[in-house]
Parts: C-alpha cells; sequence; structure tokens
C-alpha cells in the first residue's frame, strides 16, 4: 500500500503576516532545488498569517497545501475569538491539526472536544491531522500504548467511514515536542504501527490507508531514519519549519 509521505510545518505561535510571506517564498526557493513530486508538503502558519499564504501561493503556483492549527467545532456563532471550519474552507486551506499537545493540555481540549473539530473540518472537505501522544509519565509508568490507544478511540470517534480514508494522524509524545530529544526510531516505528492497529479496529480495512506522521524535535539529522520505517509516513515539524533550509531538508528525506 502505497501512501504519499506527507510533512507539515508547524510554526505554532511563530511569524506576522510578513514574515509568514518570506518564508513561504524562501521555502519555494530552497525547494525548488530538490524534486519533491513524491512528497506532500503543508503548511500551518497562525490564522491571522493565512490570508496572505493563500494569496502568495496562488499567485506564485507554490506546491505548498495551506494548513491550520485549529479550529472551533461549529460553523459560526457567538464564539468570540474562534474561528470555524467553513472560514478556513474558504481560504483554501486543506488540512487542520487538532488535538495538539499543547491545545490538550494549555487549552483544555479533550478527546471529546477533538472528536467534534475533527469531524466539523472533514465535514467541509478538509483533512483533520488529529493529534495523540504520551507524557513522560505516561511512558515512565508503562501506559504508553494505552494513553494513545484511549486518544485514538476518543478523538476519531465520530468521523465516518469514508473520512477515515483520507484522515492523517500525528503521533507526537509530549516529551519529544520541542525538547530536541526525539522519539528512536524503533519507538516511534512501534506506536505508529499500534496507531495504525487500532484505527484498523475501529473501522476495519482503513488501517493500511491512514497516514500516520511522526512528530517530536524531527531535525534534518533524524529525519531520514525516522521517515524510513515502514509505519511513519511523513513528520510534523514544529520548532525546524521554521527554517527554510532544515525544513527542505527534512522535506529532501521522506522522498
Ligand atoms: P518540535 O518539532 O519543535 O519538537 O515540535 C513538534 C510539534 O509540536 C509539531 O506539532
Amino acid at each position: 500500500m502505497s501512501r504519499t509521505p506527507l510533512i507539515s510545518g508547524n510554526w505554532k505561535m511563530h511569524l506576522n503576516h510578513l514574515e509568514a510571506i518570506q518564508l513561504c517564498q524562501k521555502l519555494s526557493y530552497e525547494l525548488a532545488r530538490h524534486r519533491y513530486d513524491q512528497v506532500e508538503v503543508s503548511l500551518h502558519p497562525p490564522f491571522v498569517d493565512l490570508r496572505s499564504c493563500q494569496t502568495v501561493i496562488d499567485v506564485d503556483r507554490l506546491e505548498f497545501k495551506l494548513g491550520a492549527q485549529n479550529c472551533h467545532d461549529q460553523n459560526q456563532g457567538a464564539f468570540t475569538g474562534e474561528v470555524s471550519p467553513t472560514m478556513l474552507a474558504k481560504l483554501d486551506v486543506t488540512y487542520v491539526i487538532v488535538g495538539h499537545s499543547e491545545r490538550r493540555a494549555l487549552f483544555g481540549e479533550t478527546d471529546e472536544i477533538v472528536a467534534a473539530k475533527a469531524a466539523a473540518v472533514a465535514k467541509q472537505g478538509m483533512t483533520p491531522i488529529v493529534c495523540v501522544g504520551e507524557t513522560l509519565e505516561d511512558r515512565e509508568a508503562g501506559r504508553a500504548t494505552n494513553v494513545v490507544t484511549t486518544q485514538l478511540r476518543g478523538s476519531l470517534a465520530k468521523l465516518t467511514r469514508a473520512q477515515f480514508e483520507t484522515l492523517v494522524v500525528a503521533y507526537e509524545p509530549v516529551w519529544a515536542i520541542g525538547t530536541g530529544r526525539n522519539a528512536s526510531p524503533v519507538d516511534a516505528q512501534d506506536m505508529c504501527a499500534r496507531a495504525r492497529r487500532v484505527i484498523d479496529e475501529i473501522r476495519p480495512g482503513t488501517g493500511s490507508l491512514v497516514r500516520v506522521q511522526y512528530g517530536g524535535s524531527v531535525k534534518p539529522v533524524n529525519a531520514p531514519e525516522l521517515l524510513g520505517q515502514t509505519d511513519i509516513d511523513g513528520a510534523l515539524v514544529g520548532g525546524a519549519s521554521l527554517d527554510a533550509t532544515q525544513f527542505a531538508r527534512i522535506v529532501n528525506a521522506a522522498r
């Protein structure tokens, strides 16, 4: 089963709209030196940068897919400060990260909330990138697999079978995010394979279709080995996605 690798840059709360345009352009320049038709690349800038990035991708005909980092589960309403799935779809957003560990830990997002967001994103024809991952405490207590399994069951509960077929799941161990300490390729492979089996249990026949990314301190130096694992279909990259040269090297490692 061939799954096109997806390398996603999660810019988190970095870069204003002018800096965002610059990074899109620098990145297209870096990637022009490589062939990456076998890899999909998505960029996830802050909400306020989306329109600028959409314009530059469109006008300069860049090969990137536009992504968002979060959204609300309702399409409109009295939800001060929130952004809806329909607003994102209108901006040609293709991928929306939901349930990132920072949203779970800092903004109280439960599996139930993540499930509602994932379903709302998929309903608008976009693809959710559903994030799961254990904390260091979970891992040291030997419950990493259980935690990830529970998160998957809860967070994917509202998706239809057809929506599973295009789904992206990102396994991001919390202890590896922003720490410079990535999961070993063997451990990352084990958990991504496990995630695939759980997905197949939830919706039989879809395990081999869903793309499972690894995230957590992915850098040019560790990308080739991580991306070379059978069940790792791409990377969700934080820090290194803010540097065009580093991100392009990670994209190149996925070919
Ligand atoms: P880092 O690549 O900075 O560890 O961040 C990973 C991440 O959280 C991507 O969503």
